[in-house]
């Protein structure tokens, strides 16, 4: 049975739509650019407010201080189910409609979100099926947000009806201007659901996504451990068993809880456009978290809105209870990371920060103060990477609850936080720059391929404990930053020709579609460098049944003669040629390659073992361009000089030098180019750069070398 007949045969329930995926709420894709659907508006410099947390008699002064700091919209209600249906089916909504009032009476625009993250306890406990089922098996408790199903159609329907109604109640209210739908769909603490509801509507998908029960089987290949299924209905989802899960199934469940994700938003997408056609649409996320694709998740929403918090990041990086904290400029480079896969995820469209740190942040355990000129960096971090505005997170600081330490603008007893007329001033400062500063295109010379698919199976299979897709992506990024030549991220599906260099570490799924798109880019005389594991698996986690690395063999001009994950044994990596240097050491992995073409170079052998002196990284010719590939897992310095000499012979020049710290990014109009300056170091810097260009922010002629208080800012106009 196909798609098709699915559709005819199914009745229109949710479960039909379900299985459809994408074409199963066809939205109109959005006309023009984000710029365009924003540009009637003002520039959106604003703050993530919660009146329904907020005693009723403050909000006029709330107002009226957000207004004389300059700010120009918030986000308001995107928790408040609570409040706007405090019994099922009775809608309260007079105490919003005063709150937006007093902020649009205060030139404060609005930006509604969706409740859906947080479902009040009446919901839960009339209906506790609406609980998601960890990956444990264990069902989540409420009590706290984004406890829920993504497929459990009570859910779904409690949810898109309380949106529903708030649609009506604000589709011409003055002030509102658009829509947040739900709250960071990929945040929960446990990622996926794995209920009975989510297995049939895994059940459904693999019906619309597979043309027969055979296909399945034979794609997954269920006749290892006699898993053959005979009907859908006994396909299970991978929660603990008696051994790890199969690969494809497991890889196609990730997919489905993705897809799932995507059709809950879509449900109140469709609702919104239909009832608001006025206002905007978005969903915010962090970036760096790929539960669900990103891709697919914002494809009909007006803009991408991202939530940026580098002091979480300093957390995150350490490990919780480490209590060491990263050096600022690894924490600009996570940072810098997601602002660019943020702006990726729509090609390079400016995007909306929906929440920026504007203090101390974390829940039980939280990160520091940011320095004196640090929120101000971060803020000029996100613009530089592409952004259109900021929202900063949150107004006041909360007295009570999960975040009573996750710290905003106005203190516990509302007077002004340590970072207030930092923020104040940075918005004044973005303001002056003006609209075509925020439009702009940001300049990318570098591709790095982040895939999903890639992602969830090495996850599923990490070969060796220590390999961790993202870790692969952040190392090769930090590394490939310091060329400061702009980086774009690709999931290598799309037209690759206006990249100089394109990076693709630990590529373990290799579809057709993206190795024609490789092939056509390298025949083009594209530098293409790629890590280990390249192409070991098909579209359906199946290993490919060719020599390594599958479908690129061709262009890599090289065969894998083996691959080994490493652990405590040795191993070492001498350079040649272009790349010679001091001896590096090889850790976690070494795919051992096999020059096959006559116009493939060695550049660096492993030394010792079995495969002492056989190839480690080649270097290949191929059309007009070069395929590089580095089988050995360098790290840090080692990785940084090969990836950077690598780039470097590739026709990609360093318009300005910096120094370690001190970040370049430039983007541009047909008229005009801004380059940002961005010093995430504790000391003074200076830049050296060839021109004359004008200073972004006092209009001076600036040349030879610009200095850079610590964590300063320089913007410079050219041409
Ligand atoms: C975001 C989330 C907000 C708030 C903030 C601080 O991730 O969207 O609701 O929780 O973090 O924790
Ligand atoms: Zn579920």
């Amino acid at each position: 049975m196909n798609r098709r007949h699915f559709i005819v045969r199914g009745s229109a329930t949710f479960a039909a739509l379900l299985a459809l995926g994408d074409s199963a709420f066809p939205q109109a894709k959005p006309e023009g650019t984000s710029a365009d659907r924003l540009s009637h508006l003002p520039l959106l410099f604003g703050t993530d407010y919660y009146p329904d947390q907020t005693p009723e008699n403050l909000w006029e002064q709330d107002a009226a201080a957000m207004a004389a700091a300059g700010i120009t919209n918030v986000r308001i209600a995107e928790f408040a189910w609570g409040l706007m249906e405090p019994r099922e089916g009775s809608f309260d909504f007079k105490w919003l409609e005063r709150a937006v009032g007093i902020l649009h009476a205060h030139q404060i625009a609005v930006i509604l979100g969706t409740p859906s993250a947080a479902p009040p306890p009446w919901l839960t406990q009339k209906y506790p099926e609406v609980l998601m089922v960890n990956e444990h098996g264990v069902t989540l408790s409420p009590g706290t947000r984004r406890f829920t199903c993504p497929t459990n159609a009570t859910y779904r329907s409690l949810s898109l009806a309380v949106a529903t109604q708030m649609a009506h109640a604000f589709a011409t209210t003055p002030g509102v201007i658009g829509w947040q739908i739900d709250n960071e769909f990929t945040l929960g603490e446990s990622a996926r659901c794995y209920c009975r509801f989510c297995r049939e509507g895994f059940q459904r998908w693999l019906r619309g996504k597979y043309p027969s029960l055979d296909a399945i089987n034979q794609a997954w290949g269920t006749v290892f451990w006699s898993n053959t299924y005979s009907d859908f209905s006994q396909i299970p989802v991978p929660l603990p068993s008696g051994a790890p899960p199969n690969p494809g199934l497991a890889l196609d469940y990730d997919r489905y809880q993705s897809a799932a994700n995507v059709s809950f938003l879509d449900e109140q997408l469709t609702m919104l456009r239909r009832l608001c056609p006025a206002h905007f649409i978005t969903t915010n996320n962090v970036g760096l978290v790929d539960t669900i694709d990103m891709r697919d998740l914002y494809r009909n929403l007006d803009f991408v809105a991202s939530d940026n918090y580098p002091g979480f990041f300093a957390i995150f990086l350490n490990g919780q209870d480490s209590g060491v904290s990263a050096p600022p400029e690894v924490i600009a480079s996570m940072v810098a990371l997601s602002h660019d896969f943020m702006r990726s995820v729509k090609d390079g469209e400016p995007f909306l920060i929906m929440e920026e740190q504007s203090g101390k942040a974390g829940q039980p355990t939280f990160a520091p103060q940011p320095e004196p000129g640090q929120l101000r960096l971060w803020s000029y971090q996100a613009v530089a990477h592409g952004a259109i505005g900021i929202n900063y997170f949150r107004w006041d600081t909360a007295n009570f609850g999960a975040e009573e330490y996750w710290h905003g603008l106005l203190r516990h007893d509302r007077s002004h936080s340590p970072g207030f007329d930092e923020i104040q001033q940075t918005i004044r400062e973005l303001k002056s720059l003006g609209r075509d500063a925020l439009n702009a295109r940001y300049e990318a010379d570098l591709a790095l391929c982040f895939d999903p698919n890639s992602s969830w199976a090495l996850t599923i299979q990490p070969g060796q404990p220590k390999l961790k897709y993202f870790s692969e992506i952040a190392s090769w990024y930090g590394c490939i930053a310091a060329s400061h030549a702009g980086i774009d991220i690709v999931n290598a599906t799309q037209d690759l020709s206006r990249y100089k260099v394109l990076c693709a570490p630990t590529m373990y799924v290799v579809s057709q579609q993206q190795a024609d798109r490789i092939r056509a880019y390298v025949q083009g005389g594209g530098t293409f460098i790629a890590g280990f594991r390249l192409g070991v698996k098909d579209e359906h986690s199946r290993i490919v049944n060719t020599p390594l690395p599958g479908l690129l063999r061709d262009v890599m001009g090289v065969e894998l003669l083996d691959y080994q994950p490493i652990y405590s044994e040795k191993q070492g990596v001498h350079f040649a040629g272009p790349l010679v240097g001091a001896d590096a050491e090889c850790h976690i992995w070494a795919d051992i390659l096999d020059p096959k073409s006559k116009d493939a170079e060695v550049l660096a052998s492993y030394t010792d073992g079995a495969y002492a002196s056989k190839p480690a990284i080649t270097s290949h010719k191929y059309g007009k361009g070069r395929a590089i590939y580095v089988g050995a897992h360098l790290e840090g310095l080692d990785l940084a000089r090969v990836l950077l000499t690598l780039i470097a012979s590739s026709g990609v020049t360093r318009a300005i030098q910096a120094p370690t710290g001190v970040e370049v990014t430039s983007r541009r109009t047909d008229r005009q180019t801004w380059t940002y300056l961005l010093n995430h170091t504790a000391k003074a810097q200076s830049v050296k750069v060839e021109g004359t260009y004008r200073d972004g922010l006092d209009h001076s002629t600036v040349s030879g070398s610009i200095s850079l208080e610590p964590y300063g800012v320089r913007i410079l106009l050219g041409s």
